[in-house]
């Protein structure tokens, strides 16, 4: 079984550009210095993952991230043991790894895991924060500087997978949404090196195409979209032939709602 693991030693290198929307920043670094564990909600695409890259660097902490996936179960957090030349040895997870050695463990879309991870999570949350390793014995403290980072996107939330109280009442919580326009404009023009006016209207378009949400769209175009729209009309696309692979083809398979969204952009940008 593999787990999407990505350690990162974040001690030396420029934080990744985060453009703020509030004092996101300030209640991240808060809660670390507090030993706080943090959850971040909000669409996909609005810069959950971003943020969090960027305050590991700016507090120069490794950052160990999990992608969660359905079959994610509490040992690929916390390891197991492997054979290796002959022999059994214990491996870290990416969990264990970032308790023992203080750093800031960030399990993405945490409610697709099976539901053994929160009773890992329980304890680690507690004020106690600690971590119980059932195969080795060991009970091992988290230091001051391990954080744990927990996000999930509400709006496509199964009735079978969400977050329990009891689970999500141990976190400080953040909500994430899409930029409003000026902000959303900069980072856009920021990441695609399109000019700011052209970005502005992309933003624009992306209201129109928001407020189709609910009729039969699941969810919204993310910011990582308008990003994509933008890079590939810097790189010398077509706008209209740019939008629908950017802005049309990962929002819907359906004929009528992909009809609906080019009607939008073709008022738009004609
Ligand atoms: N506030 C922001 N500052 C900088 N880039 C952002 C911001 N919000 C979104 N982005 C852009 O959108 C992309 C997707 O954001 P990401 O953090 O991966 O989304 P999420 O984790 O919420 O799904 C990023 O790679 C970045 O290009
Ligand atoms: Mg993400």
């Amino acid at each position: 079984m593999s787990v999407s693991s990505l350690a990162a030693a974040s001690g030396e290198r420029e934080a990744p550009f985060y453009r703020s929307v509030g004092n996101e920043c300030g209640l991240f670094e808060q809660a670390f210095r507090q030993r706080l564990p943090l959850l971040l909600k909000g669409p996909t695409g609005c810069g959950k993952t971003r943020f969090v890259h960027h305050m590991a660097a700016r507090l120069g902490k490794p950052l160990y991230t999990v992608a969660c996936h359905d079959d994610l179960t509490a040992a690929d957090l916390t390891g197991r043991y492997l054979l290796q030349g002959g022999e059994t040895r214990w491996v870290d997870g990416p969990l264990t790894r970032a308790v023992r050695e203080g750093g800031i463990c960030y399990l993405d879309e945490v409610v697709e895991a099976r539901k053994d991870v929160s009773v890992v999570l329980h304890p680690l949350t507690d004020d106690r924060r600690l971590l119980p390793l059932e195969r080795t014995g060991e009970l091992l403290e988290a230091p001051d500087d391990f954080m744990l980072v927990v996000s999930y996107n509400p709006g496509y939330q199964h009735i079978l997978k969400s977050l329990k109280p009891s689970t999500r009442q141990r976190f400080v919580a953040m909500a994430f949404d899409f930029p409003p326009p000026g902000v959303e404009r900069d980072i856009i023009a920021r990441e695609s090196g399109l000019a700011a006016e052209r970005c502005a209207a992309l933003v624009n378009l992306a209201a129109s195409l928001r407020a189709m949400k609910g009729q039969d769209l699941e969810e919204g175009v993310s910011t990582r979209l308008l990003v994509y729209c933008a890079t590939l009309i810097q790189g010398g696309m077509p706008i209209l032939e740019a939008a629908r692979a950017t802005l049309v083809e990962p929002l819907s398979d359906d004929v009528d709602v992909q009809d609906g969204l080019l009607e939008a952009i073709r008022a738009t940008f004609g």
